[in-house]
């Protein structure tokens, strides 16, 4: 149905898809949530970055690339990932990131100068080009006798994309598996890739001219941006497979209400969802990514466009060092006994 181009092994997969345990009074009635593990690809590379990595790498080791280079915003899994994945194959890493020239070395910071980064920083907010700093620096490795991949921002490109069609391949069959129909797939939106391969894959491997719907949560952008992005990954990634179109309209729907005030930026709702679902689960959410598309989740359930549902997996995709980054947000104490 789909050969997929050439890639590493890094990830632990496949991941586990389990129920999620004590959820049911949040949940309307007959409802029920399964949550796909993808926070669980690896320790320190956890996340949806390391499937993307896994082909991206795979290119650059093809290449004869002794530096990856990416960027990333100031709260980047993917640039922490990239920099662990970078040493793990014996290759030095530059990342491009935003925020201020010395953050406090916490969360994903530490680990990108535990492994040894180097980094140029931009200004958050500012109007700069990603790919045209990346090929500044690459040119200046180049001029070093350096060998410089560019792994896209983000891992958003084809074989971003290609990652997460693989990744639904692997879902699709562990539901199969244990004979679970799931009538709806959700996950993060932020760049779209782990998005859009997720449509892409529900198209092309449910088997049915009817996939189950695969419903995204913005984070960042509105539903219009994000829609369009969509649609070109998937046509760009379509093209790239050698793919007839698959993905009809109506099979990109992203909702952007649960994105609050944008990027990084949470209310209190969503940090004490965040502390709910721990107590209760034993999942960790982080207030970035997954704790607002999952607070989305549950709320499309009870009474949106997800209350008919019955089986839904909701997709985590990691962000646990982020976690770090923004612990001021919580309201926590010992419960002294
Ligand atoms: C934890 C986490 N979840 C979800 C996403 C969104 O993935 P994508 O950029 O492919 O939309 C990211 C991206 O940075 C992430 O770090």
């Amino acid at each position: 149905m789909l050969s997929y181009p050439p890639s590493l092994s890094l990830a632990h997969l496949p991941t586990p898809l389990h129920e999620a345990p004590n959820v049911a009074d949040l949940l309307g009635p007959g409802q029920r949530l399964w949550v796909k593990r993808d926070d669980e690809t690896g320790c320190t590379t956890s996340g949806n970055k390391l499937r993307k990595l896994e082909f991206y790498a795979a290119e650059a080791m093809a290449q004869g690339a002794d530096v990856l280079l990416t960027a990333g915003s100031a709260l980047s899994n993917h640039c922490r990932t990239t920099a662990i994945v970078a040493r793990q194959l014996g290759m030095e890493v530059a990342l491009l990131l935003e925020g201020p020239e010395r953050p406090e070395l916490d969360g994903n910071f530490l680990l990108m100068a535990l492994v040894g980064a180097s980094v140029r920083t931009v200004p958050e907010d500012s109007t700069y080009s990603a790919m045209d700093e990346l090929q500044d620096m690459a040119e200046k490795l180049r001029a070093e006798g350096r060998k410089p991949y560019i792994v896209p921002p983000a891992g958003t490109a084809e074989l971003g994309v290609v990652a997460y069609a693989k990744a639904v391949e692997e879902l699709l069959g562990q539901c199969e598996e244990s004979g679970l129909r799931p009538d709806a797939l959700t996950v993060t939106v932020g760049s779209c890739s782990t998005y859009a391969g997720m449509v892409l894959g529900a198209a092309v491997w449910s088997g049915s001219p009817e996939p189950p719907p695969v419903i995204g949560f913005s984070i960042s952008g509105e539903t219009s941006r994000a829609t369009a992005k969509t649609r070109r990954l998937i046509d760009e990634t379509a093209a790239y497979l050698g793919l007839v179109p698959c993905v009809a309209e109506g099979n990109i729907r992203i909702l952007d209400q649960y994105r609050g005030e944008g990027y990084g930026k949470a209310d209190p709702s969503v940090y004490a969802f965040i502390h709910d679902v721990a107590q209760r689960t034993g999942l960790i959410l982080d207030p970035v990514y997954t704790g607002k598309a999952l607070a989305g989740t549950l709320a499309e359930m009870r009474s949106g466009c997800l209350q008919d549902a019955r089986e839904v997996v909701f997709v985590h995709t990691g962000g646990v060092f982020g976690l770090y980054q923004k612990r001021d947000g919580f309201d926590l104490a010992w419960q002294a006994i």
